[in-house]
């Protein structure tokens, strides 16, 4: 089955009901993507398809055939959201942090001027154990300005 991932079509001997996260992290080396609670739950493997922030760990291959997947890594590193992360300072442990980003990535993508409220709303999908969400939600309203 073919994958596009962040802009490059790959092709993968895999099991059409492969989680999307395995094939990304174990077949293509994107290590970026994490593995956290493997429910749905938790938000630490959060990838874009079709620009819609998705939880890979649950999410089959065969659901994303011939969609754009968006990895961590194929957010550009000169992007406002991801300077403003590396700026403040936000991660700690920094396990839970690229799901972070990719969902903070597409709500500003469709939402420059999110509120402090929409913001809070859409990230309290995230699970940070180590606490961080005050500098997230600084990080995002940095990368607005
Ligand atoms: Fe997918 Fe937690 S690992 S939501």
């Amino acid at each position: 089955m073919e994958l596009k991932v962040n802009g490059k079509v790959y092709v993968l001997k895999v099991a059409e009901d492969t989680p999307l996260l395995w094939a990304i992290r174990e077949h293509l080396g994107f290590t970026g993507t994490k593995f956290g609670c493997g429910k749905g739950i938790c938000g630490a493997c959060t990838v874009l398809v079709d620009g819609e922030p998705t939880r890979s760990c649950i999410t089959p291959i065969s659901a994303v055939r011939g969609k754009n997947i968006t990895t961590i890594e194929g957010i550009p590193s000169s992007h406002p959201i991801k300077r403003a992360w590396i700026e403040l300072q936000v991660p700690q442990c920094g396990y839970c942090q690229p799901g972070q980003i990719v969902e903070a990535y597409a709500l500003l993508s469709k939402n420059p001027r999110a509120s402090k409220e929409e913001i809070v709303k859409v990230m309290s999908s995230h699970l940070c154990r180590c606490g961080t969400y005050n500098r997230i939600l600084k990080a995002i309203q940095r990368a607005q300005q």
